[in-house]
């Protein structure tokens, strides 16, 4: 994703989806998840998500992805 997708994004609203630093959408973690549970720790060690290399933004979506399902988010949290 660049910066321009980004900004397009964002004009209609913004709509969060991804770990942006490992590429990786929630919808693909979540099924990766759906197959085995993972912890949020677990999750970081596999798929870099809020590790030391990565920038950590996508955690509380994360988060909120293993506690209700969701993958698409409209709000920062
Ligand atoms: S967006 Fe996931 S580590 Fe940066």
């Amino acid at each position: 994703m660049t910066h321009r997708t980004i900004r397009a994004d964002m004009s209609n609203g913004i709509e969060i989806t991804r770990c942006v630093c490992f590429d990786l959408s929630f919808c693909v973690l979540q099924k990766k998840c759906n197959e085995r549970a993972r912890s949020i720790a677990e999750i970081s060690e596999e798929f870099g998500c809020g590790s030391s290399a990565g920038c950590g933004f996508c955690m509380p979506y994360i988060e909120r992805m293993l506690a209700t399902g969701e993958v698409k988010f409209h709000e920062i949290l």
